[in-house]
């Protein structure tokens, strides 16, 4: 008996050692605990990621993540497929998630000209593209009240020259869909975080264009708490000098600056190319594909560096950044394998295809470990 009393309480304490040793290891090592004083680390969640069918890449999230957001799943055509009928299935698996594990929770994206159902497409006048614009926004925002923190308002809304693009709700609602867009979603949940998310906002002209966007909006009272600068980047482009220069351009009108979907692709660009001949492109396709098998050590390298580099300039300007977010967790699932050709093997992420962590997890790691040593040595 007093063997046996002996052995059940030496199984609890070894089980409790183990559980302690684990957390330690988690809350010394992930990402969201090393740059925990600097700004949130987030990660764009796949389909399989929210009903729990990559138990691992789920795992990995909870462990090295503290904010989310869906890739796909809260796009206009996933969730408002009919005029009348709304999809919140995995959307509220998704937002469970992030609430179970005390996230910080972004809805990605209200108004966007891409992933639309078709229904909206097929709109003519810009009183009922307006309604149903306005609808979608507060059916989406009235749900999650309270829940989802922030929304990326509108994605994409402007041309490499700083213009507006001629989406389907610019054709047809004017300029001002944009301001009705946010003030929507602040009378609907005026506590919420709202964002104008895009990519490549680093280029000065599309940059001075997303500047006068967001000071229209500011002149006219708009709530707008945000830019998310997308940061579907390469080992090469933007320059890190650019990135600082817009850090500070999109700091001086006072909002917060947000690094929305990172990833650094390391393949070939098709238009680097010269012409647009698809023949060409399928000419080209090994070229194109240079590591089916898997990266050179001599790109890891490279890889790692480039991330490094942008760390230390994220948290050199950490009192202006408030979230970086990858967009994906490991390079088996991310987008960058199929855009923009299909069927290539990239590596743009922390983590490779068997969810270990590459040499460019232990640079941005290291980036704020060596600046904390270096604080030590100062003081
Ligand atoms: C991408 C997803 O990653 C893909 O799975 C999907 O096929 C297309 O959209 N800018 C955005 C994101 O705002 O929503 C896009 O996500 C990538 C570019």
């Amino acid at each position: 008996m007093k063997s046996s009393i002996f052995f059940v309480v030496l199984t609890f304490s070894l089980i409790l050692l183990h559980s302690c040793q684990q957390d330690e290891k988690t809350t010394e090592e992930s990402l969201k605990s090393v740059y925990k004083d600097n700004f949130h680390m987030g990660v764009a969640l796949n389909t399989r990621q929210i009903t729990g069918e990559d138990s691992i890449g789920r795992a990995l999230i909870k462990e090295q993540f503290n904010s989310i957001t869906a890739e796909n799943i809260m796009k206009w055509m996933y969730l408002h497929p009919e005029p009348d009928r709304f999809d919140f299935n995995l959307a509220d698996d998704f937002v469970e998630f992030g609430l179970e594990n005390n996230m910080y929770i972004l809805g990605h994206t209200l108004v966007w000209h891409s992933q639309l159902a078709d229904w909206v497409h097929e709109m003519k006048d810009s009183a009922s593209l307006a309604h149903y614009m306005l609808n979608h926004i507060d059916t989406i925002l009235s749900r999650y009240k309270g829940k989802v923190n922030g929304w990326d308002v509108v994605n994409e809304a402007l041309n490499e020259d700083g213009t507006l693009r001629n989406s389907v709700f610019y054709n047809i609602i004017g300029d001002k869909y944009i301001s009705m867009a946010f003030q929507k979603a602040h009378s609907t949940d005026p506590e919420a975080d709202l964002y104008y998310n895009d990519y490549n906002l680093c280029q000065e002209e599309k940059r001075n264009g997303a500047i006068r966007l967001i000071k229209s909006l500011q002149d006219k009272d708009v709530n707008i708490d945000g830019v998310g600068i997308q940061a579907h980047w390469s080992l090469v482009y933007p320059s890190i000098e650019e990135i600082e220069t817009s850090i500070l351009e999109y700091a001086k009108l006072g909002i917060e600056v947000m690094f929305t979907e990172l990833d650094v692709t390391v393949l070939p660009n098709p238009w680097d190319l010269e012409g647009a001949d698809v023949d060409q492109k399928f000419q080209n396709n090994e070229k194109m594909n240079p590591y089916p098998e898997s990266l050179p050590d001599s790109v890891d390298v490279k890889l790692a560096q480039r991330y490094e580099e942008i760390f230390e300039l994220f948290l050199k300007h950490e009192d202006k950044i408030s979230r970086v977010t990858f967009w994906g967790v490991n390079d088996r699932y991310s987008w960058l394998n199929n855009w923009p050709i299909r069927g290539r093997t990239n590596y743009p992420l922390l983590f490779d295809r068997d969810y270990e962590p590459k040499q460019a997890y232990y640079r941005v790691v290291g980036v704020k470990e060596d600046s904390q040593v270096e604080a030590e040595e100062s003081n």
